[in-house]
């Protein structure tokens, strides 16, 4: 009994020893395995930098952990080749580390006068610094001296990732991104263990890629007229009006931001995206559509199976033009992967096309979904010539698969599926929850899309269906389409914190997610990126307003928050919430007589940490769950 008492005293001291340090760890994605010790190391002007071995990508990991160190620090710590008695940190390779099991893998342990950091491979390495970064405090984001303590805590932790394909895609062609802001993006990214940057450079409203002989592309297809308002219901094109809004990169940029993506161990996926979403290029070059016409540059008007925005699949010139694309896209971006897009192409301007028609009878094919996959083949023999594989949109399963495609599914899980039951690679981002250019919050209080996807259901997350087998399932993806996203900073906002859940999930054991403990991480994350000046959206702290039918005419209002830990306060009368107001406490509140609205707010410690959430009860009645 008295055995038992000491050993419950002590786990009782351990626990809480370690918990406030426990507490205040913030690594996302969570690493595989992490054990805590008691003591920290304290990073200071006299700490060294040793890069075993004489190795010179070490030695430039370690110049660079020491170049994101400088500015908070206000030091420049010294890198050396052997490790002396100083207090050190120590980057090593070991080929036969068995523990991290894949390339990406590392192990870091930190006690009170010694960091180590070792992997298998050099991009293991880099991973294991951005988790150090992490260890830091936010202070060290800065890049002004701060006057603070270095202190690192003491953990030992095994890491690796659990896809291989960790994506965001960013759409460059709605909105055009400058090559500085997409550099910020990679920075971003790498932080949190991304590995691939889909860039989608092609679309009806903005050719983004200088293509060398083909110089109407950019000189016509990367600018439209300007327009603010509601994506679809901008005012076409005026007569006489200049399109001067938009850009594109050089193929000079596209090499720096490859070269930029690389050494922070991102590849970057470029998407053409054909034969639908082609108005951008048709406008450069008429002759690519069955139609012909002359068109401009799509603003964000509506046109869909009003103007012909598709490639056409009976002309040859249409294969030439875009062999030459391919040939120099294989040529510019070195990932073995090419996006064709090949999603929501219309059939409509194929099915009047008498050109088309009579070349799908002289060739035997029996309707527009089989074109499409005849031209999806003849894209997958180019890019195989070319020593690229091809990645397509679900869609690309209409009118039959080709040989080599990994499907990039997005409709849902469904069109994965069913290609990983047919053998072929998939790369999850189903829409309902990957898709980051829908709302995170109240759309009320949320600028302008549609559809929803909050933090929570980024989280749930799961890329393996039941059934199917791991290896083919890659990875995932989340996917920021920009017809909403006019500037940098909202691109930022869109992204973050959604993509911190989807970093862990695609990184992170499936058993290591845990909804509370990633929100107060979130939490804690929302101060490195304060510091480092990059926007996110705090949506996750807003309330949740629902309707719920109570009988035939009536219902009543159900509130709730995404995290825990908040308190809700309402009116109905017109004035705003605060802590003195009615506090909401889970039971469906009833629709005083003569209200007109509900006005709601979270508080956590008497604070409002939600935005203020102004119901009119005409919408939340379209907003009442049966
Ligand atoms: C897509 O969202 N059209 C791939």
């Amino acid at each position: 009994m008295k055995y038992f008492l000491l050993c419950a005293c002590l786990c009782l001291f351990f626990s809480l020893a370690v918990l406030p340090q426990q507490q205040s760890l913030s690594i996302i994605p969570e690493p595989a395995a992490l054990v805590m010790n008691k003591g920290s190391f304290l990073l200071d002007d006299k700490t060294v930098i040793v890069a075993e071995g004489d190795n010179s990508e070490l030695k430039l990991f370690a110049e660079t952990f020491a170049g994101w160190l400088l500015p908070a620090m206000g030091v420049q710590l010294k890198v050396v080749d052997r490790p002396g008695a100083a207090k050190k940190i120590v980057l090593s390779l070991n080929a036969s580390l068995k523990d991290v099991k894949t390339e990406e893998g590392y192990m870091l342990k930190i006690s009170s006068s010694h960091i180590s950091l070792s992997a298998a491979r050099p991009a293991g390495i880099f991973y294991g610094l951005q988790t150090l970064r992490q260890l830091l405090p936010p202070a060290i984001e800065y890049q002004t001296k701060q006057p603070a303590s270095w202190e690192i805590p003491a953990v030992k932790i095994t890491d690796y990732p659990r896809f291989g394909w960790r994506g965001l895609m960013l759409d460059v062609s709605r909105h055009f991104f400058s090559k500085e802001f997409v550099k910020k993006y990679i920075d971003e990214m790498a932080r949190y263990k991304f590995n691939v940057l889909h860039l989608h450079l092609t679309d009806d409203q903005g050719w983004r890629i200088e293509i060398k002989g083909l110089p109407k592309l950019t000189e016509v297809g990367a600018w439209r007229v300007p327009r603010q308002g509601s994506w679809w219901s901008f005012l076409p094109p005026q007569p006489g009006e200049k399109a001067d809004f938009g850009g594109f990169y050089t193929q000079e940029d596209i090499k720096e931001i490859v070269a930029y993506a690389k050494e922070r161990h991102i590849n970057i996926l470029p998407e053409i995206d054909v034969p639908g979403h082609s108005l951008a290029a048709i406008a450069a070059y008429p002759h690519l559509s069955a139609t012909k016409y002359l068109t401009y540059v799509n603003p964000g008007s509506k046109f869909y199976n009003i103007e012909d925005n598709t490639l056409n699949p009976a002309d040859e010139r249409v294969y030439e033009f875009m062999d030459v694309v391919l040939t120099q896209i294989a040529a510019l971006f070195p990932f073995r992967y090419v996006h064709i897009g090949g999603d929501e192409c219309t059939k409509l301007f194929w099915k009047r096309s008498s050109e088309v028609q009579d070349f799908m009878k002289k060739n035997g094919i029996k309707n527009e979904e089989e074109l499409q996959s005849y031209f999806i083949k003849r894209m997958e023999k180019m890019l195989q010539s070319k020593d690229r594989k091809l990645v397509g949109w679900d869609e690309i399963l209409e009118g039959g698969l080709t040989e080599d495609a990994t499907v990039m599914s997005w409709r849902g899980m469904e069109g994965g599926i069913k290609s990983a039951k047919m053998g072929h690679p998939v790369i999850m981002t189903p829409n309902r929850h990957a898709y980051l250019d829908l709302y995170q919050g109240d759309p009320i209080v949320e600028p302008e899309t549609y559809s929803m996807l909050r933090l929570k259901s980024c989280y749930d997350f799961e890329p393996v269906p039941q059934g199917i087998e791991k290896e083919l399932i890659l990875g995932g993806q989340g996917n920021l389409w920009t017809e909403s996203v006019p500037t940098p900073r909202h691109a930022e906002y869109m992204t973050w914190p959604r993509a911190f859940a989807l970093a862990e999930v695609f990184w992170s054991p499936a058993e290591k997610k845990n909804w509370k403990s990633f929100t107060s991480k979130v939490e804690k994350q929302f101060s490195y990126l304060d510091n480092r000046k990059v926007n996110y959206a705090r949506s996750m702290f807003d309330a949740i307003i629902t309707g719920v039918k109570a009988d035939k005419n009536t219902y009543k209002v159900k509130i709730a928050t995404e995290i825990e830990g908040l308190d809700i306060y309402y009116t109905f009368d017109g004035t705003n919430p605060d802590i003195y107001t009615e506090k909401y406490t889970g039971t469906l509140l009833e629709i005083p007589k003569g209200a007109s609205q509900i006005r709601v707010r979270t508080f956590r410690n008497g604070e409002p940490v939600g935005q203020q959430i102004n119901v009119p009860l005409k919408e939340l009645e379209k907003r009442i769950a049966i």
